[in-house]
């Protein structure tokens, strides 16, 4: 037993906390639970989700009985305005008071966007690791520009964790959703409103994705290892709708929105760059999340998160999602430009210097490009 601490042990920085209500059912079979837990909140039930999750609406569609009024089968991602408007002129055609979405990010999107201008109940089922289902910020995609907002009234009621939906996601979209998912916890472990509690989900979230990704794309239909990667996109999504996310999120945005990168890939080509960006100026923060993934420390942190990526066949390269070395420019200019909470100042020319790394797809702290590396 210790009986010397020093003072830095022991201190707890100042925080407001607070989680929001969000009910999770979570279990493989969950699924035939839907239902029921539409009908406790609602009696019109409006069921959004694209065609790969057509088998799953049927299913609820029919448990669901004459609750269910309406169904949109066709979702897009970063829900373009138009998409979202046509959702909504659905929705109040039905008279729906609650939406059931079903599949990843883009499914939950369309749902929050009906949530924004009518007045309905969300149910989600989430079929990726995206985490939208756990945060009230929306998204929509005006004139080839995203914009988001925070607001009470998109957050789910209820969340339904099936770790059975997931066993048809593809082993590359399940590594890069997985990486996606880290990035919502590491970015949380460094936020400026992190809590004692945000910071253990984060850690937690990042040991149980780090350690079912792996065997996630290894055995696709390993469901111990679905159910562990569920789970850690579940605590990822809550810390990414309790706190304020920093450099990470901001180039992904700018990125998707700007160049129309992919959601999911870009975050995993660019989240390791970002960790050695910051490690230095908020290695406290980072120590609980590295140990978590099995890394020596902050310092090694981006390296270790590229070689995840690398090992899961998530990628590690911006240019192999299309992002050219021209954009950089554009890039910089947006992300200093912006208004960001970020342990370490946006300064221009180290992020130019992060984008050539991840452009390149460099492991951190290497010299030659990775692929002649792995090669
Ligand atoms: N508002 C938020 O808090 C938040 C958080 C994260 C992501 N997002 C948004 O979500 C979107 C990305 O979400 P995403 O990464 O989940 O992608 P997605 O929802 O677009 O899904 C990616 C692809 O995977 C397919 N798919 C989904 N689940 C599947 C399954 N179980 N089996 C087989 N195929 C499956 C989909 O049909 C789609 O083709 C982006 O628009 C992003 O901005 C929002």
């Amino acid at each position: 037993m210790r009986n010397a601490f020093d003072a830095a042990e022991l201190a707890i920085d100042s925080f407001v906390h607070e989680l929001p209500g969000v009910r999770v059912v979570f279990g493989t079979g969950t699924i035939d639970q839907v239902a029921a837990e539409a009908a406790r909140l609602a009696d019109s039930v409006l069921i959004v989700a694209g065609r790969r999750q057509a088998c799953e609406a049927d299913r609820i569609a029919g448990a669901l009985e004459r609750r269910c009024v309406g169904r949109i089968g066709e979702v897009t991602e970063h829900v373009p305005a138009d998409t979202a408007r046509a959702a909504v002129d659905v929705a109040r055609d039905v008279r729906a008071d609650a939406v059931v979405c079903v599949g990843g990010g883009s499914a939950v999107g369309l749902a929050k966007a009906i949530a924004l201008e009518l007045e309905v109940a969300i149910i989600a089922v989430p079929t990726t690791y995206a985490g939208s289902e756990q945060t009230p910020i929306w998204g929509r995609t005006e004139a080839g520009r995203k914009v988001t907002g925070r607001d009470r009234r998109v957050l789910p009621r209820t969340v339904v964790y099936d770790p059975a939906l997931t066993l048809g996601l593809p082993p590359g979209l399940s590594a890069a959703s997985g990486m996606n998912a880290i990035a919502h916890a590491v970015e949380a472990a460094y936020a400026p409103d992190a809590t004692p509690i945000t910071a253990l989900l984060a850690a937690e979230a990042v040991g149980a994705m780090s350690a079912a990704l792996p065997v996630v794309v290894r055995q696709p239909g390993n469901l111990p290892a679905r159910e562990r990667a569920l789970y850690g996109a579940w605590l990822a999504g809550t810390v990414l709708g309790a706190t304020t996310m920093g450099l990470h999120h901001q180039l992904a945005h700018i990125l998707g929105g700007s160049h129309r990168l992919p959601h999911a890939g870009t975050h995993s080509a660019l989240l390791p760059h970002v960790v050695a960006y910051n490690a230095g100026a908020t290695a406290a923060r980072l120590a609980a999340p590295a140990r978590a993934a099995g890394v020596s420390g902050p310092d090694a942190f981006g390296a270790g998160l590229f070689d995840l990526a690398a090992a899961t066949g998530a990628p590690t390269s911006l240019s192999a999602l299309g992002l050219p070395r021209s954009a950089i420019d554009d890039v910089v200019r947006q992300v200093v430009a912006a208004d960001i909470a970020n342990p370490r100042p946006v300064e221009a020319a180290g992020i130019a210097r992060l984008l050539r790394n991840a452009i390149e797809g460099r492991r951190p702290g290497d010299r030659v490009a990775a692929h002649r590396v792995f090669a």
